[in-house]
């Protein structure tokens, strides 16, 4: 892969599902990696792939929502390499259910996993990337972030905001060499579910058929991210259905919205969004 800067890498959520894919892509390039995330045992795992896939990986085990195991997180990989080319803000959690029936403790974890560990991600390795002379970020967000579906307001709310986020720093950081990336993939199956907190019988259902019905892996995900690395392309929609929603949302902005309002009211909202998640499109 053609990369302008040092081939390191730290992935946050590099245990599993995407982020362990990251690492693998790049592993097959000879790239060095720091597996950042809260499970041990599968991060343990993915070091063990990367090894096997011909490139070399420390685990670094930091909570993304706790800022100053972040800052420590970083503090070590500058110090180990000398330089951090690359930094995926990867590491999230589903939280979902309308939005008075979600737990104040529980959008409270959403919002400083989700939102939080990648503002505490971009505050630690910016001044490192500056003081190296550049460098690029990937935020992982959703197309929830772009195209919210109702009964996930948590959900919806972090990756919306960390679109803000990343576009503020696509420019923010252009006159630093910071190059800047937000990747908004549709369903994948993963173990997103696995510690996911679900207080809507329709987002679970819905979830657990757009999993099982995902047409892209986990594996081929992470590579348009790391493609879209190479390009230096902002918005990374991985799923060609997701592009058509996208442009769908640009042209005529509250119409999306309008169609779902009238549908909800006519009960017909919930079994057009199982049909597209039975279809692979969700
Ligand atoms: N799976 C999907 O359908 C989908 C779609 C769009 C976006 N995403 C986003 O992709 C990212 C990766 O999710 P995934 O689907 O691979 O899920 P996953 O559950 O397979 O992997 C997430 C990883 O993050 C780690 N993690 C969770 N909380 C953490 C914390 N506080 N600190 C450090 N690590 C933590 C987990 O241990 C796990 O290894 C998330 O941000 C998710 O929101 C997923």
């Amino acid at each position: 892969m053609r990369f302008d800067y040092e081939k390191t890498a730290v992935v946050t959520g590099a245990a599993k599902g995407i982020g362990r894919e990251i690492c693998l892509a790049l592993a097959r390039d000879g790239w060095k990696l720091g597996i950042v995330d809260i499970d041990l045992d599968a991060a343990e795992e993915t070091r063990g792939l990367i090894e096997k896939a011909g490139g070399t990986g420390e685990v670094f085990r930091c909570d993304v929502a706790n800022p100053e195991e972040v800052a420590a997180c970083a503090e070590h990989f500058f110090a180990a390499w000398g330089k951090v080319g690359l930094l995926v803000n990867n590491a999230g959690i589903m939280v979902a259910g309308c939005v008075e029936d979600v737990s104040v403790e529980d959008w409270r974890r959403i919002v400083d996993v989700n939102l939080m560990g990648v503002i505490y991600g971009c505050r630690a390795y910016v001044p490192g990337m500056k003081r190296q002379g550049g460098g690029h970020i990937v935020n992982v967000a959703s197309m929830a972030g772009m195209i919210t579906l109702f009964e996930q307001a948590p959900y919806n709310t972090t990756k919306a905001a960390i679109i803000g986020l990343s576009e503020t720093l696509r420019m923010e950081l252009s006159p630093h060499n910071i190059r800047v990336t937000v990747a908004c993939p549709l369903c994948l199956n993963t173990n997103l579910l696995e510690t996911a907190r679900i207080n809507s019988d329709f987002i679970a259902e819905f979830y657990r058929t757009s999993f099982t019905q995902a047409r892209m892996s986990a594996a081929a995900i992470a590579g348009c991210i790391l493609r879209a690395v190479e390009k230096n392309k902002f918005y990374e929609m991985p799923q060609p259905f997701a592009k058509l929603l996208w442009v769908n949302k640009r042209l005529t902005p509250a119409q999306f919205l309008d169609i779902f309002s009238l549908l909800n009211r006519r009960g017909l909202g919930k079994p057009v969004a199982m049909w597209l998640a039975r279809h692979g499109l969700a």
